[in-house]
């Protein structure tokens, strides 16, 4: 995937599982081809207090307020990972291009793949959406990490706007090298009983499976414009969903909320797609990627002779 090698096209998404670089660990150890840490910040957050998860129809609503270790404390974390030639992302935010550029600093001389900016997250006053919605801020952050470092920067987008494309063009022309769609889509749910919101912070963001279309149409419409690698990242929970975001022009995707019951489904899931390959008589994934903006779908690839 552009200057990014993965195992297989599974990446644990960011921050599900808290902080901790164990479950980053434990995710590549059980089947995921990549990992991407929890977002992290120059200082330490404590984040929100609870509750920050709420269960909803197809998925949960998360308002966490980006709890992190801080950048000096998490690259002390990273530095015994040093020759381990791990596929991990480290995700990163920050409240504009000087508060990025130090995030960098203090963490560039670890061994990670690639760096993931978290421009999207919906809940988090003056970092998040606040700068990701914004294209010519996008622009300064994505220069300054890229004129800080030599690795590979992603930068994961919010489906919270009409402005997905600009967005992302901004981010490319700056010198992105990869897209992550999409960011959890910000709203709320209301405990009946107290008669409030039933976060802390009132709104949050929701994943899981009932955003997959939404992730699913971002990644289709970016993938209209730009031949950067894409991860689509929304809902994912088996073969199917992956496929469906290969089709519409992912090279990977993410999996967030569903890996909180267990890592199992990373291997169940890899299986599912060599199998769809096989039966449908492609050799590898790349024929697939994008197909559904052929005409004839799959039968155009295959006469593409791409199998
Ligand atoms: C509890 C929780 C914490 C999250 N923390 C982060 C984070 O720190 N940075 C980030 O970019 N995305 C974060 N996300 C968003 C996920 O990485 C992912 O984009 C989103 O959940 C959609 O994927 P999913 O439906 O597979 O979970 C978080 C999601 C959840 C549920």
């Amino acid at each position: 995937m552009g200057r990014v090698e993965l195992a297989n096209p599974l990446v644990l998404a960011s921050g599900v599982h808290g902080s901790s670089l164990g479950k980053v660990l434990e995710a590549l150890k059980s089947g995921a081809g990549g990992a991407v840490t929890k977002s992290i910040g120059l200082q330490p957050r404590e984040g929100y207090k609870e509750p920050t998860l709420a269960e909803v129809e197809g998925g949960i609503i998360n308002a966490a307020g980006l709890p992190n270790p801080g950048a000096e404390a998490f690259s002390a974390e990273l530095a015994p990972l040093r020759g381990k030639k791990l596929s991990i992302f480290v995700s990163i935010f920050g409240g504009d291009e000087r508060e990025f550029a130090a995030v960098v600093k203090e963490l560039d001389p670890n061994e990670f793949v690639a760096y993931e900016l978290n421009l999207s997250c919906p809940h988090v006053a003056g970092v998040g959406t606040e700068v990701g919605h914004d294209p010519e801020l996008v622009s300064k952050v994505v220069s300054a990490v890229k004129s800080k470092t030599e690795k590979p920067v992603f930068v994961k987008l919010s489906p919270n706007t009409d402005k997905l494309v600009e967005i992302a063009q901004a981010a490319v022309d700056s010198g992105a090298d990869g897209l992550t769609a999409v960011n959890t889509v910000r709203a709320m749910t209301i405990d009946i009983s107290s008669g409030k919101p039933a976060l802390s912070n009132g709104y949050g963001g929701l994943s899981g499976s009932a955003i997959t279309p939404i992730a699913l149409r971002c990644v289709y419409e970016l993938r209209e414009w730009f031949d950067v690698p894409i991860m689509g990242c929304g809902g994912v929970s088996t073969w199917e969903h992956a496929v469906r975001f290969f089709l519409a022009g992912a090279d990977a995707v993410q999996l967030g909320t569903a890996t909180m019951r267990s890592f199992a489904m990373f291997n169940d899931i890899n299986l599912g797609i060599v199998d769809y390959l096989e039966k449908k008589g492609f050799k590898s994934l790349r024929s697939i990627v994008g197909a559904a903006h052929h005409k004839r779908g799959l039968a155009d690839a295959a006469r593409e002779g791409t199998q």
